[in-house]
């Protein structure tokens, strides 16, 4: 359990930060979130991302991947989506320039192409940054990179990520101690997901979160809270108010779907997406 200072995340405290849309807003007003990701194999999970970062409400959603796949991605992302090759250096240095928040990591690579997007966007960026899956596990090999960052950052690593990113096995039971540990050496919001997903800060109290259920026990899951965290953080939501309106908002909108379906077997991550409408919907 997370006793020791731990408080549960309710809705009545994240509710307020989702933006109220006034009859003159414009989608400026939303953001324009820079997802980067997607290779030879992991063709979904950036456009996933982007997907979600669509149904909290994003103004604009940009998706920079990796040339071999750019065609699939493009073709199969929503047509909302506006999708660009990474390797065109101009349309990523104006998207970096442009964007209200970057998030990284999903099906990224760990190659020398990667290390190096990873890199630059750790020089460049100026904007709040969620950094995920590859771009975690390639912290982790160059944790040098981390005490560079020098914008608003949240990391989103499972158990297996947190203990990259630490160097050693995190037991079940050490969660709490490990998150604790990791927030000591950076002023990175941390999201340690999982059963009962931790939200942690340096100097703050910890939060864990309530909802979600074993149907998020999928792949794709993951890929789905980054873009709900970008899509909020680019909204204007401060990363660590957005990190725990997200996870709730993630686990909410998969308990609402297993409520509608009864079993949690088969659940997928796009019908999760879809059902983020429910889950602000709640508020
Ligand atoms: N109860 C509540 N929430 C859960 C549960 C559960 N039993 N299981 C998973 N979740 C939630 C987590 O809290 C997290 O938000 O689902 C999400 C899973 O995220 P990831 O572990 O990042 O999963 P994902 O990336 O979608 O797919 C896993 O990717 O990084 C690789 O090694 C990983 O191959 C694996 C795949
Ligand atoms: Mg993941």
């Amino acid at each position: 359990e997370c006793g020791g200072g731990a408080e549960a995340i309710v809705p009545e405290e994240v509710a307020r930060w989702l933006p109220r849309r006034s009859a003159h807003c414009h989608k400026n007003q939303f953001g324009r979130v820079l997802l980067l990701g997607g290779s030879r194999g992991f063709t979904g999970a950036p456009a996933m991302a982007a997907s979600a970062a669509h149904r909290v409400g994003a103004g604009l959603v940009t998706l920079g991947v990796r040339e071999e796949v750019y065609p699939v991605v493009a073709a199969h992302s929503r047509l909302e989506t506006m999708v660009f090759p990474i390797s065109d250096e101009s349309l990523l240095a104006s998207n970096l320039s442009r964007a209200t928040v970057v998030a990284i990591g999903p099906g990224l690579g760990l190659d020398r192409a990667a290390e190096d997007l990873l890199a630059l966007l750790v020089e460049e960026n100026r904007s709040p940054a969620v950094f995920d899956a590859d771009a975690l596990t390639l912290f982790a090999r160059n944790p040098g990179l981390l005490d560079r960052l020098r914008f608003p950052a949240v990391l989103t690593p499972h158990p297996g990520e947190m203990s990259r990113l630490l160097g050693r096995k995190i037991r079940d039971e050490e969660r709490e101690e490990a998150a604790r540990e990791f927030v000591e050496r950076t002023p990175a919001t941390l999201v340690l997901k999982g059963t009962r997903t931790l939200v942690v800060r340096k100097g703050e109290s910890f939060w864990y979160n309530t909802t979600g259920n074993p149907g998020l026990a999928a792949g794709g899951s993951g890929d789905i809270l980054l873009g709900i965290l970008a899509g909020l953080i680019g909204q204007g939501i401060p990363p660590w108010e957005a990190a725990k309106l997200g996870v709730w908002l993630h686990g909410r909108a998969a308990d609402l779907l297993l409520q509608a379906r009864e079993v949690e077997e088969g659940i997928l991550a796009t019908e999760v997406v879809e059902s983020l409408a429910g889950a602000i919907r709640s508020f």
